[in-house]
């Protein structure tokens, strides 16, 4: 199958990117480089021993998308291109309105011009917001609190009318938890731009000795030892869920929403404890108080997808942490560093 790939140049686009060649599909991505460079469509051409067709330009430029649905025999689209920084968004939401919601009309628009109507979009947990009680269920009721999350949200409800209104659309809307860990292979992996407000990358760099600790925020949440618990999944699993999900899609018309997270959670103090365990270093941490938006517990229900998709997140707490050390052992400056100057492996498994 010929799959487009809106934003695989990043991070989870990059290992989604990496199981559907190996799957054997052709690939075409488009990502404007905004947020990554063009080297980790090397680092995927050394894991796979393909480099993947590539457009740089945004997903609202309606004039290069039509030219790539022109040029190849697009059947899929998987949709991952968007901005995704919670606080960027609370300080320019009209940016992320405009990137996100825009770049989304203009894919549909043109994929329904081309006859093209299997999707699977990149969704994210934000759209339950702080309504939700755990394990969360897709059922349950959706309340984003940022710019962001209400982008998210915004999309699937305009994939929920265009449904409604078209039935030939069968799309796939996942609900990513948080997303950790890297490739095997160390090649490809989260580079953060600046300060990482995320918590994986941050113990990273303060394991590496380049941010000095740990800030964990709050410790008096309803929780056993009082800190946020999240529901942490292996990139490489979630890659593996957008691979079955195209596969369901073609044979499903319809409709569909999946949780994809592991059904477990973990507090910010298992993390430090799992890190420190998986990178051999001491990391350094204060307690803050809570950070402005954040929610005390989210762990999802995946048994959806396991029903439906036949996926399961199998990758441990322990894989996901080991296999992001490696990724920041072997890149401390993230993508920064080319490629020629590291072993490169020939074949990894994934
Ligand atoms: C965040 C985003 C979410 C996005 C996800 C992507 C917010 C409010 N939510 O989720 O929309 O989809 O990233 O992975 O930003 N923590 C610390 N110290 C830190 C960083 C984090 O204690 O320096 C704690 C947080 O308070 C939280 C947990 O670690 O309890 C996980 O935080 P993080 O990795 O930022 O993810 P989320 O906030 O769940």
């Amino acid at each position: 199958m010929t799959i487009l790939v809106t934003g695989g140049a990043g991070y989870i686009g990059a290992h989604t990117t990496v199981q559907l060649i190996e799957q054997n599909h052709d690939v075409v991505i488009i990502d404007n480089l905004s947020h990554s460079t063009i080297e980790p469509l090397r680092r995927i051409e050394a894991i796979t021993g393909e480099m993947p067709r590539f457009y740089q330009g945004n997903v609202q430029d309606r004039q290069l998308l039509q030219l790539i649905f022109q040029r190849h025999n697009i059947e899929a689209v998987i949709h991952f291109a968007g901005s995704k920084s919670v606080g960027e968004s609370v300080a320019d939401p009209l940016a992320y309105y405009h990137n996100n919601i825009a770049s989304t009309l203009v894919l549909c628009q043109t994929m329904s011009r081309f006859n093209v109507f299997n999707l699977v979009f990149s969704s994210s947990a934000a759209v339950y917001g702080n309504n939700a009680s755990v394990p969360v269920l897709e059922n349950m009721p959706t309340q984003a609190t940022s710019p962001y999350g209400r982008t998210k949200l915004m999309i699937e409800q305009i994939l929920e009318d265009l449904h409604a209104t078209d039935s030939r659309w069968s799309i796939a809307r996942l609900r990513y938890f948080n997303p950790i860990g890297a490739h095997y292979s160390g090649l490809i992996g989260e580079d953060p731009q600046g300060l990482p407000s995320n918590l994986v990358p941050y113990l990273s760099q303060v394991a590496m000795g380049s941010l000095e600790q740990l800030a964990v925020f709050g410790d008096d949440y309803d929780t056993p030892d009082g800190t946020g618990i999240r529901d942490f999944i292996h990139v490489v699993d979630l890659a593996d869920a957008h691979q079955k999900s195209l596969h369901f899609i073609a044979g499903h018309p319809g409709l569909h929403t999946f949780n994809l997270g592991t059904g477990r959670g973990h507090s910010v103090l298992e993390m430090i404890a799992a890190f420190e365990l998986a990178s051999g270093k001491t990391i350094p941490y204060t307690i803050h108080p809570r950070r402005e938006g954040d929610i005390g517990k989210s762990w999802a229900c995946a048994e959806l997808a396991k029903a439906k998709l036949g996926w399961q997140a199998k990758r441990t707490l322990q894989q996901m942490l080991q296999d992001a050390w490696r990724w920041q052992l072997q890149n401390p400056e993230g993508y920064e560093q080319p490629l020629l100057n590291q072993p490169i492996p020939l074949r990894m498994a994934s």
